[in-house]
């Protein structure tokens, strides 16, 4: 199957899972269920949520029933804390966009509370998620939700990292501060830790041993530090119309981005080498890690 059939696929999969997880919109307070819908199916790569399925397809094969119904929630739970995490960097206090996967952001549409409520939810609903699996043992549960919880916090999580940007954005980053050193603390803590975490979690609801688990988590993050580096990468070259938000806005913001920091060269040097060490992570595996490979070139060679 070609890698645009096997996303297209999956994406559907994930979207008729969530479909399932969230309250419907009849569900009352109807304004927060409309709002949580609204930002999860405005579209979305659905990434993680297949990075978490693929990895858990490297451990155990063809997955069967009762692992791929949980691998499926896990996944979910996944994407859940990626929206709110979108909801959130997209508010008025921290990047203030109006323009979010092809539609207007989450505040602009519901207002303001109920953004920072939706995103709220979208953050607590996942844990709910975790904790229910029905075929997972408690163990496996509580390590998921450790692992979720630890990269979405502020101990090189994914709040430490939007720290740490706003930091830089609201000082004003000078030539001095924006040192290589700083923009990889940034990029690793707000995005690669969730991308690890994805891949991780995968291979805990996999039963992955340790050794399996250490090469899964290496790869995650080489790959998701190289994803962000994308992100700032298309942020310069791409366009509104195709990335679905508002293009060239790292530049107006003066953000600490990899371009900034590099230039446009050496940024793209380096997210193929990040690329290159995640894939010698996953060798070990052999055929078995062929389309998560795959996905980690589509990380850097995407265009939105
Ligand atoms: C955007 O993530 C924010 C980053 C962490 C770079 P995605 O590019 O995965 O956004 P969606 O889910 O496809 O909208
Ligand atoms: C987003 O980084 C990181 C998180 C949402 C945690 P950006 O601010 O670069 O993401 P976009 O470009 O708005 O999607
Ligand atoms: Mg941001
Ligand atoms: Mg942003
Ligand atoms: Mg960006």
């Amino acid at each position: 199957m070609s890698l645009q059939s096997y996303l297209q696929e999956q994406r559907k999969r994930v979207d008729a899972r969530l479909t399932q997880l969230v309250p419907p919109e009849t569900q009352i307070p109807s304004a927060i269920h409309r709002a949580m819908r609204y930002s999860l199916f405005a579209g979305g790569k659905r990434i993680r949520p297949i990075f978490c399925f693929e990895a858990a397809r490297v451990i155990a094969g063809e997955l069967n029933p009762a692992l791929s119904q949980d691998v499926e929630a896990v996944s979910c739970a996944l994407e859940m804390v990626h929206t709110y995490s979108l909801i959130h960097d997209d508010l008025p206090a921290l990047d203030n966009d109006d323009f979010r996967r092809g539609k207007p952001t989450c505040h602009k549409a519901f207002g303001e509370a109920n953004a920072i409520l939706a995103g709220d939810a979208l953050l607590t609903l996942p844990f709910e998620v975790l904790a229910s699996l029905p075929h997972t043992p408690a163990e496996v549960k509580a390590a998921l939700v450790a692992e979720l919880a630890r990269a979405a916090g502020t101990v090189n999580g994914m709040i430490a990292g939007q720290v740490l940007d706003l930091e830089a954005t609201n000082n004003g980053a000078t030539k001095d501060s924006l040192t290589p050193e700083l923009v990889e603390m940034i990029h690793r803590s707000k995005t690669a830790a969730l991308f690890r975490a994805s891949v991780c979690m995968g291979g805990i609801a996999a039963r992955a041993n340790e050794q399996q688990l250490a090469a899964l988590c290496r790869f995650g993050e080489n790959a998701g530090l190289a994803f962000q580096i994308a992100d700032d990468i298309l942020d310069v070259e791409s366009s509104t119309e195709a990335l679905g938000k508002t293009a060239g806005k790292d530049a107006t913001q003066k953000k600490v981005t990899y371009p900034a920091v590099h230039g446009m060269q050496r940024s793209k040097e380096i997210a193929a080498g990040l690329i290159a060490t995640a894939n010698q992570a996953v060798e070990p595996f052999g055929d078995r890690a062929s389309r998560l490979k795959e996905l980690a070139h589509f990380v850097v060679a995407r265009k939105a």
